[in-house]
């Protein structure tokens, strides 16, 4: 079995490693979802620590598909030159770089936006009631897909990810809890998926054939009438044909619910979807030892670890961590004195 710190390749990306930064919001950009200096140093700090992968944050295809009035966006084309900045930076310093392409639905906590989910349940008392969306908004929503994936092209991201879970707008539609449309896009689960499906197939028609396509997943909604990670398997197989390369396996957001996390919680999941789909996948949660991490691709639970706050508070943690466990990688130049 390789380790952590052997090289992982799918279609044309090649990761120098298996460490991954997962899509962390900044909340940083301005309020017409541009990126700035900050993403640019964070991410490019990253770079220069080692991470083999980084996918950038939750980027909204649409201004009423972000979280916070101050997400970056990808719905407008004079978006792509901060993102391609950050791209260029990325790749000069030897990562990679994938985008998270994302649309919050009835989590969007913008006053002025008018926000919508497949039916019209809100997520709490803080959140307003969400309009359920009529099927010329769901084709909108997926024509944004499709122009946010030749956006992202053209600022020159290796792959691009759909951000399918944490009970945003693909989530609301694939989870019964969310979910109570009773045309086509709601009901029974194939139908749920619909959405989903229609959404990789018009990222695909935009991005590029010999680039990956990845999905974050909730794997698990941690309450009794959700779905469970035996649903979700049945989800993915029934878009894994559709260009799918990488599974990213997270879990929880749909519905308010107690979690109990600890150190690598969610690592059960992604080996039995693994296991299940036979799509490669991205695993973690909570994971911060080097320990922990190798011995999670060695033991081929998963084929790349993120760590997403370890790496917020470490952006140095891949260098570090292959010191300790004996394993020689480069250091960037400049800071060779220290190693
Ligand atoms: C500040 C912050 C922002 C996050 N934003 C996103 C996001 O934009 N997209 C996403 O899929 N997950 C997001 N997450 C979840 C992380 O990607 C990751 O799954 C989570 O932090 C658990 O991993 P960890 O225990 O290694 O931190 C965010 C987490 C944090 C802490």
């Amino acid at each position: 079995m390789p380790g952590l710190f052997t090289s992982f390749q799918v279609k044309d990306l090649r990761c120098k490693n298996r460490v991954v930064m997962p899509p962390m919001c900044m909340y940083s950009a301005d309020e017409e979802g541009h990126a700035n200096d900050w993403h640019f140093i964070h991410y490019g700090t990253r770079a220069i620590g080692g991470v083999g992968l980084i996918i950038v944050e939750a980027t909204a295809v649409e201004s009423r598909g972000r979280i916070s009035a101050k997400d970056l966006g990808i719905w407008s084309d004079d978006q792509i030159e901060g993102l391609r900045r950050i791209t260029e930076t990325v790749h000069a310093n030897g990562g990679k770089i994938a985008l998270q392409l994302a649309h919050a639905g009835r989590k969007c906590a913008i006053e002025t936006e008018r926000i919508i989910s497949p039916s019209a349940i809100r997520f709490n008392e803080d959140y307003q009631e969400p309009n359920e969306m009529s099927k010329e908004e769901i084709r909108d929503v997926i024509h944004a897909f499709r122009l946010a994936a030749k956006r992202a092209k053209k600022a020159g991201f290796d792959a691009v990810e759909i951000h399918g879970a944490h009970g945003y707008l693909i989530n609301q539609f694939l989870s019964p809890l969310t979910n109570q449309r009773t045309d086509e896009y709601g009901g029974n689960l194939k139908n749920r998926t619909r959405f989903l499906q229609e959404v990789i197939e018009a990222v695909q028609e935009s991005w590029e054939p010999e680039k990956p396509v990845f999905l974050r997943v909730s794997a698990e909604e941690y309450h009794p009438d959700g779905y469970h990670p035996e649903d979700l398997i049945e989800v993915i197989d029934l878009v894994k044909l559709l260009g799918i390369d990488l599974i990213h396996v997270s879990s929880g957001g749909v519905v308010p619910a107690y979690i109990v996390a600890y150190p690598g919680y969610q690592l059960v999941f992604a080996d039995q979807i693994r296991k299940a789909t036979g799509v490669s996948v991205i695993a973690g949660g909570m994971v911060v030892k080097v320990e922990m991490a190798e011995a999670t691709i060695r033991n081929g639970r998963a084929d790349l670890v993120f760590l997403g706050r370890e790496l917020l508070r470490n952006p140095y943690w891949t260098l570090q961590a292959a010191k300790q466990v004996g394993v020689d990688i480069p250091w960037p130049i400049p800071y060779e004195r220290s190693k």
